[in-house]
Formats: structure tokens, C-alpha cells, sequence
């Protein structure tokens, strides 16, 4: 990842012209305009501009394999022909690009319709937003509003957005700003199987972890709680993936003191982890508000909280609004992604696939010592990596030069955890059987390399 760098200079002192088929030419005037926090993945970073389905080209016609999509917000592939047609209808026929909530629009209305038919039951109220930062915005004051209480429980390890209510929630250093005021929240321990806080293992602990979300309630709070925060497989935390029964006990003591329990799904949910469209669904989660964004809109930067209609009644005699939620064009985008998904069974493919991943990553642990765990849900995949499997240092420099070294392979793929060492895949749920063996051979040929060269 870069960050700034000085820019040319012509002699003139005028920056030279921005030539958008060159990429230092574009990361010079990132550089010169960008804030510092605006990083890029890759030693060389790559410019894209093209894509269709499962792959994207380079300004210079090179194809990848596209198994990160964008950060996981590719679920029915690029450039669905059915997501274009609809786009494209609306355009030509001169619908209206844009209105607010105040006037009655027929996309938004039956994208709520489609969606709440896909939720657990009870959950049955429905608003979009722009972004998952701001589905959980409205998922914690819809929890303080309906309890009367402050407190929201996150885990160490999560990540919930870049906002400032949603940053006080990240259980990432990396994350948060200095600036960032913490006030009314508190943190449990991870679920972390593989670097459990408490020294235990899966098979035979107690889930010390879920209890721990009580300990912390009774030592860090009165007794009573607005809510707590969990997504079902912890993206950014490096898709650690927690058992059910973890689910089964965290809700129950949410509900024992008072809170709401908000399953932020915005990486898990459009049928990217299980035979239903959201996981919290799947894993028969008791949650009182579910939030989502990414791969529900397929790119478009849509977002959404469902919740049950005794929470949404807490909110009446305020007012919300959000200039650019519920808008037309995304939320159709949203619409006939979401009917894609259900109508070619992606779901169903994104488990197969995602079962081929697993038991290719599985093999390559065998013959790779670099690869300390692997884990995650369908199409919601992550390969740790560390020096040493004993005392499980974080491979960092590995994980990026796989990243990379993937890459001239033609696959694309991300990372994560709190110190960058977990490979990320989360392709679109189109990928094949050809696609899945093509992406383990780039990682198998990749790590070959660099134990080659750490060996050299
Ligand atoms: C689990 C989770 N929640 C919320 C967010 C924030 O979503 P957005 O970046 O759309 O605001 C992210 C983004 O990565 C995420 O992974």
C-alpha cells in the first residue's frame, strides 16, 4: 500500500497533465489530492476498467479473476445483463434518476417488499441508506431509541464501518482515529478460534468467549445495555467465523439485559454464506435488527436495516432522512440483483464453489507451512498465514507479496485481520468449478514461490 508521494514537477511549476492511461500518472494526482488514508492494494498498483462477470481487465486489456469484487460487493458478477437491462431501461425511457423519500417511488417500495420476504420472521420494517457505515448509524439509535439505554456492545476484532458512531464500535487500532470519541460502548472478547483470548480449543471449550459477552456487561456497564453488534463472520477481522451455539448464547444474554441484538450482515448477507439469502436467517440467529450493504446492491452504493416493527414504532415523532437513500437507480439495482440471486441460485453455487475452495485451501495447507488456518462460510473464504505454525507469528510481508504474486497470475484477491495477514477471498457467486481451480493454482504456485525464495 502506497501512501502520498511528492508529484512531478514540469519545470513550470504546474503539475504535468493528468494522463489517465498511465497509472503513475493517476497516483501522482492521488498523492497531490487524496487524503492520506486513501491507500492502494498492491506493490504496482493496478488501474481497472473493464468487467463482465467473474472478471475485470486493466487499462491495457490484462483479465483477472475477480475473487475480491471490489471488497465483496460483487455478488451476481459485473455487469449482470439482467442489472444492465434494467439500468439501462430506466434510463432510456427517461426515468427519474433522482427523488427523495418524500415522494412515492414504486423501486424502492418493492425492493422492501422483496427484501423482507427474504428476512427472519418478525423483521418487517425496512430503510435503506447509502452505505453499511450508515445502516449501522441507524441500527444504534433505532436500539438507544427503543431501549432508552447508551450502551452498544461490540467484539474486539470488528469492524463496522468508517463513520464516527460506527469507528467507535472497530476493534481495530488501525481503524480508529486519535481524533475518534469512544463514549458509550464497551468490548467483548473475540470469538477467535484459531487465537482464542482464553487458550482454549474448539473441540473442547466451554465458548468462554459468548460468556465473556455477560462479564463484560456486569464489569463495564449498569447492567443494562442499548444493544450489541456482531456480523456472523467477522470481515475485516479477517472472516473469523464464530460456531452457531456462539450465536445461540450471545443473543440470550442480549436479551437478558435489556439490548438489542443487531447482526451486521453488510459482507455475509445476499446469499453469499448459506442456502438463505441472509446468514442471521441460516444460522436461525434471534436478531432484532439485521444491516446490510455491499454485494445487496452489486456495486451500487446501497445499504439497508431490517428490524421488527416494535423497534421502528420507537422512532415515530422523529424525523429521518437521507437525501440520497431509497434512490430509484439503486434500489431497482438492488431489486433484480436480489431476484438474480434467488431465480439462477447463486446461493446454492456460492456453497458448492465456496466447499471446493475450502477443501483445495485444505490440500494446500498439507504442502504449504505458511498457511496456519483456514476458515470462513461459502463464498466468504480466509487463509491465515503465519512464520511459524507453533507460535503463529503474523506472516504480513508474506500475505501481500501472495497478493501480489497472485496478481501476475491474473487473480485478484484481498486481505485482512488486524495485523494484514489473512488472505481474503469473496468472489462473485457466479465462479465456477475452472475459476475455483484456477484461483488454488494461483495460490499454490504463489506460496511454492515464496518458500522458494525464503529458502534461496
Ligand atoms: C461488516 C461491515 N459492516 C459495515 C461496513 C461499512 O460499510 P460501508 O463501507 O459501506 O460504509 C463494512 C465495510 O467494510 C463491513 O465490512
Amino acid at each position: 500500500m502506497k501512501l502520498f508521494k511528492r508529484f512531478k514537477s514540469t519545470g513550470t511549476g504546474q503539475p504535468e497533465a493528468l494522463n489517465p492511461d498511465d497509472n503513475q500518472s493517476l497516483i501522482d494526482v492521488r498523492d497531490r489530492h487524496f487524503l492520506p488514508t486513501a491507500l492502494l492494494y498492491h506493490q504496482q498498483p493496478l488501474q481497472l476498467t473493464r468487467a463482465e462477470g467473474v472478471y475485470v481487465w486493466d487499462q491495457q486489456g490484462n483479465r483477472y479473476l475477480d475473487c475480491i469484487g471490489g471488497i465483496i460487493c460483487i455478488s451476481a458478477g459485473h455487469n449482470h445483463p439482467r442489472v444492465k437491462q434494467q439500468l439501462i431501461g430506466m434510463l432510456e425511457n427517461n426515468e427519474i434518476q433522482h427523488t427523495s423519500t418524500l415522494y412515492l417511488n414504486r423501486h424502492p417500495v418493492e425492493l422492501a417488499e422483496k427484501l423482507v420476504a427474504e428476512a427472519p420472521e418478525g423483521l418487517d420494517r425496512v430503510s435503506f441508506t447509502n452505505s453499511g457505515s450508515e445502516a449501522n448509524e441507524l441500527a444504534f439509535m433505532t436500539a438507544r431509541q427503543a431501549t432508552g439505554e447508551t450502551i452498544i456492545v461490540n467484539l474486539r476484532h470488528a469492524y463496522h464501518g468508517g463513520t464516527a458512531g460506527t469507528l467507535a464500535q472497530c476493534g481495530h487500532h488501525t481503524w480508529r482515529f486519535r481524533s475518534q470519541p469512544v463514549a458509550s460502548t464497551t468490548s467483548a472478547l473475540e470469538p477467535y478460534c484459531y487465537r482464542c483470548p482464553f487458550n482454549q480449543k474448539p473441540e473442547s471449550c466451554d465458548l468462554e468467549c459468548a460468556s465473556n459477552v455477560e462479564t463484560t456487561i456486569q464489569t463495564t456497564t449498569h447492567g443494562k445495555i442499548a444493544g450489541m453488534i456482531v456480523e456472523p463472520v467477522m470481515g475485516v477481522g479477517g472472516f473469523i467465523s464464530p460456531p452457531r451455539e456462539y450465536f445461540e448464547r450471545v443473543t440470550r444474554i442480549v436479551h437478558e439485559h435489556g439490548g438489542k441484538y443487531i447482526s451486521d450482515e453488510v459482507q455475509t448477507g445476499a446469499g453469499r454464506c448459506g442456502h438463505e439469502f441472509l446468514l442471521t436467517k441460516e444460522l436461525g440467529i434471534d436478531a432484532d435488527m439485521i444491516t446490510m450493504a455491499k454485494g445487496f446492491g452489486n456495486g451500487a452504493a446501497i445499504g439497508a436495516v431490517l428490524m421488527k416493527s416494535e423497534d421502528a414504532l420507537a422512532l415515530k415523532g422523529k424525523m429521518y432522512f437521507n437525501t440520497f437513500a431509497a434512490d430509484p437507480m439503486q434500489t431497482a439495482q438492488a431489486r433484480v440483483t436480489l431476484e438474480v440471486i434467488k431465480e439462477e441460485k447463486l446461493s446454492e453455487n456460492a456453497l458448492a464453489m465456496g466447499a471446493r475452495i475450502m477443501d483445495g485451501l485444505r490440500q494446500l495447507m498439507k504442502r504449504h507451512e505458511l498457511i496456519g488456518d483456514v476458515r470462513g462460510r461459502g463464498l466468504l473464504l480466509g487463509m491465515e498465514l503465519v512464520k511459524d505454525r507453533k507460535t503463529k507469528e503474523h506472516a504480513v510481508a508474506e500475505t501481500a507479496r501472495l497478493m501480489d504474486l497472485c496478481k501476475d497470475r491474473g487473480v485478484l484477491l484481498g486481505k485482512g485481520g488486524l495485523f494484514g495477514n489473512v488472505l481474503r477471498i469473496g468472489p462473485p457467486l457466479t465462479i465456477n468449478a475452472e475459476q475455483v481451480d484456477f484461483l488454488l493454482e494461483a495460490i499454490d504456485q504463489s506460496l511454492t514461490e515464496i518458500s522458494g525464495a525464503a529458502q534461496g
